[in-house]
């Protein structure tokens, strides 16, 4: 660059230059953005070929920032819980009022009324007092806006504050914020810039804002223009706000991926019911009626309607009698004597099974290859890794020459599909499939070691279960040919996927947790 040649520049860099130049000191983009009425990722590529030019300096860090959660947006409106009960307290009752009336007259929600009476003792707005078994609020001063409400006014207006302009006390009252989440804190990069010596030199002597084309058009081809035209260059790398576009639910997401995979290996999709008679979910399964898994514990009972109707008389006997002593199928059965009214209890499925034996009591023809993707429930504790309502994917194949061979080859082909390579079949037992086994697969880790060296810490993974319906489940249906069948949690499915996301998660409806979870494929 010569002293006598004034510099030339886009008209983006010209403005951000001028801006620069006549601020004279350090600034952040953001702040930039307010100023001149240009986006962000326009400063952000303007700056940097600015500073590549040598004419201002860019510095660069990690800046954190708050902003409102959804709760925080309408707490900004409404109030807070303890805020809304000391306001009417003081101004409506006087001060004084027993708190189940206050929720009422609120309509206050059990455990909003819970938030608000923690906060109304801890910010000391009020105190309790029990008489004649009645909880009695009373407020021990008129409250002034608390720092907390403040923040929470000023984020409504200027939709966000970086941390770390926020002083001590502040910073401790956006922590108690973020742990009622009623805030949620972001890291994004931030970029400061000032002008340099150069910068004011080439401000002063004057710049040439040339107009720059971000679009090659073929008319610009034909007639050569394109030869003077001063293109304008993105930079890919800079920071932009984030944008949340619209996708489906991970959960949504994996059964259309799985339900994907089925309709290609040529499965077609079946439905079954969710509420069914214990009938088709144990006994059509040669589950004994005093099978662990039928109690209370594991099983949901519903008391109303309370007795399922039964299929065909001539199933139901044919069933009956191969429990009791096997009947036809060459089976010594379980040995006990059935009992019609077990059968006929109504239960919320516990497996997806229901619906395919079901299905192939009125299929009994080869060949059949269906799937079901779909609900099933269990008494179970809810944790991490246990849900009491969950997805079951399952699929059967009955033909005439179906083999155990087939089974493994379709089953590999499945869970390859999926994207687990490597796929071993380990015996297993379940009362209604004989052989019986159970799918895993290699899970692939690797951890670096201190020396830099790659170990391999992958480990096995039962991910379903799989076998041929035994003679004392196909023959008193009227099905004379193999069954093979194998089913899974879609939630298990889904937790390595995410390499062990809490299973509750997916069903939170955190949209913070939506949104930046990656998509599922
Ligand atoms: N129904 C079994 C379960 O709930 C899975 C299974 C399906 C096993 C079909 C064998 C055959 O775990």
């Amino acid at each position: 660059m010569t002293a006598s040649n004034p510099v030339s520049l886009s008209r983006a860099e010209g403005t951000v230059l001028d801006a620069l130049a006549k601020l004279k000191k350090r600034v952040n983009v953001i702040e930039l953005v307010e100023t001149l009425g240009l986006d962000q990722a326009t400063i952000f590529g303007a700056s940097t070929s600015l500073a590549e030019k040598d004419l201002i300096s860019i510095r660069e860090s990690e800046e954190k920032y708050a902003r409102l959660t959804e709760e925080g947006m309408i707490r900004s409106k409404v109030g807070l819980p303890e805020r809304i009960v000391i306001d009417y307290l003081v101004q409506k009752k006087g001060g004084n009022s027993e708190f189940d009336s206050l929720k009422h007259d609120l309509h206050l929600a059990d455990d909003e009324a819970t938030l608000a009476l923690g906060w109304l003792k801890r910010k000391n707005w009020a105190n309790t007092t029990k008489e004649a078994g009645k909880l009695y609020l009373r407020s021990t001063s008129k409250p002034q806006k608390g720092p907390d409400e403040e923040m929470i006014t000023k984020l409504s207006t200027v939709s966000e504050i970086t941390l770390s302009s926020l002083d001590q006390e502040q910073k401790i009252e956006a922590e108690s914020l973020l742990k009622r989440n009623l805030i949620h804190v972001a890291t994004r990069k931030s970029r400061t810039l000032e002008i340099t010596d150069v910068g004011l030199e080439a401000v002063r002597r004057g710049v040439v804002v040339v107009e720059e084309v971000t679009q090659l058009t073929p008319d610009m081809i034909r007639s050569g223009e394109w030869k003077k035209a001063k293109f304008k260059t993105f930079d890919v790398s800079a920071s932009a706000e984030p944008t949340f576009i619209a996708k489906y639910h991970p959960i949504v997401e994996l059964i259309e991926e799985v339900r994907e995979i089925f309709l290609e290996l040529g499965f077609e999709e079946i439905k079954g019911n969710l509420v069914e008679s214990a009938f088709w979910n144990f006994d059509a399964l040669f589950q004994p009626q005093d099978h662990p898994a039928r109690e209370m514990h594991d099983t949901f009972y519903l008391t109303s309607p309370s007795k399922a109707k039964l299929p065909d008389q001539s199933i139901v006997k044919r069933v009956a009698q191969t429990h009791e002593d096997g009947w036809e199928t060459g089976s010594t059965g379980w040995g006990y004597r059935w009992s019609k009214d077990i059968a006929r209890q109504v239960i919320l499925r516990t497996h997806t099974t229901a619906t395919t034996i079901k299905y192939l009591a009125s299929h009994p023809n080869p060949p059949v290859k269906v799937f079901s993707i779909d609900r099933v429930y269990r008494n179970e504790k809810v944790n991490y890794k246990h849900l009491a309502e969950f997805h079951q994917i399952e699929g059967i194949i009955m033909d005439k020459d179906a083999s155990l061979a087939d089974l493994m080859g379709i089953l590999k082909e499945f869970y390859n599909r999926l994207g687990f390579e490597k796929v071993r079949f380990w015996p297993s037992y379940f009362p209604y499939t004989e052989p019986s086994a159970e799918a895993v697969v290699y899970i692939e880790r690797k951890n670096t070691g201190e020396n830099g060296k790659e170990s391999d810490v992958g480990r096995w993974l039962e991910l379903g279960g799989m076998g041929i319906f035994r003679p004392e489940v196909t023959l008193p249906l009227g099905i004379k040919y193999p069954v093979l069948a194998w089913g899974q949690g879609l939630e298990r499915l889904f937790m390595i996927r995410t390499e062990g996301v809490d299973i509750r998660t997916p069903y939170k409806n955190e949209l913070n947790w939506l949104r930046t979870i990656p998509e599922m494929q």
